[in-house]
């Protein structure tokens, strides 16, 4: 889309390597609102791995990209304030949610996240790398959009700021990134986050708790006490994905073939 003019609003997020604003955008059409993220100067790979993940992922399940400026670091998004709420919000207000209510928003991220984790002729693999509640937005009972791909990356490559940036959201960090076991970073990592989402969803609560210190030491050897929702297959499928060994841990194809047979 080609903005001829962008008149900026307030900013909503100040983040460590980003800034969020609402954002007017001019077209030959008329205009629209929009979101503008604004990556700091020191952040410019991960800022062109972004707009490179956003577009090789374009997909009803992910942020849409309208445009971007390489000069301002800017790039010009969906904006999902209006009809969306992020998991984490959502369950702030609400609290946690019934498996009725969790299993087409659930069926939805899975189909996203499988999609992501493609390869076809068209685009690599990706791995998103930071599935939390708060990047992960409810638009309306079936629907839902995944945001953030500022730590993504196509599998495989391995990029190398990661190891000096923050690697994602600590309670939703998998056991083989706190040990920094590289090659066994998968898109599994993303598999095991989005059995905590889940398990947040239904308990209301991620299942490991404490703080950074002893929460990774949670992570890597202690159990996570049973969903005990009402629905006993859907808690099967999230505990497997919480598996410690990612090898053990279900394909995101494989959970969305079985999430949807349930709803
Ligand atoms: N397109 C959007 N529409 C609505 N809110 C957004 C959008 N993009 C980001 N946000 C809000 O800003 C926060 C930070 O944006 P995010 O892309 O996750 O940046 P960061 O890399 O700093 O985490 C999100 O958690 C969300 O609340
Ligand atoms: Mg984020």
């Amino acid at each position: 889309m080609d903005f001829t003019a962008v008149k900026y609003n307030e900013i909503i997020v100040r983040g460590n390597y980003s800034k969020i604003l609402k954002a007017v955008a001019k077209t030959e059409q008329g205009s629209q609102e929009i979101i503008v993220k604004r990556v700091n100067n020191t952040a410019r790979k991960t800022f062109l791995r972004e707009i490179a993940a956003l577009q090789y992922n374009a997909n009803p399940g992910i942020i849409r990209l309208y445009g971007y400026d390489n000069k301002k670091k800017e790039m010009y998004l969906e904006d999902l304030t209006d009809q969306g709420i992020s998991i984490s919000r959502y369950i702030d207000h609400n609290g946690k949610l019934t498996p009725k209510e969790a299993l087409p928003l659930l069926s939805s991220i899975s189909k996203s996240l499988a999609y992501i984790h493609t390869r076809t002729t068209e685009k690599p693999a990706f791995i998103h790398y930071d599935i939390s509640d708060n990047n992960v937005f409810i638009l309306n009972v079936a629907e839902t959009k995944i945001i953030d791909f500022g730590t993504s990356f196509e599998d495989g490559g391995y990029p190398a700021e990661h190891d000096t940036w923050c690697i994602g959201t600590p309670r939703y960090n998998a056991p083989e990134k706190i040990t920094k076991n590289r090659n066994k970073e998968t898109t599994a990592v993303d598999v095991y986050a989005f059995g905590i989402l889940g398990y947040k969803m239904l308990v209301g609560i991620e299942p490991f708790t404490e703080m950074v210190g002893s929460l990774n030491r949670q992570i890597c050897f202690d159990s996570p006490a049973p969903i005990n929702s009402t629905h006993k297959p859907l808690d099967n499928i999230l505990m497997d994905c919480l598996a410690k060994d990612p090898r053990q841990r279900p394909s995101m194809d494989n959970i969305y073939t079985q999430l949807e047979q349930y709803r």
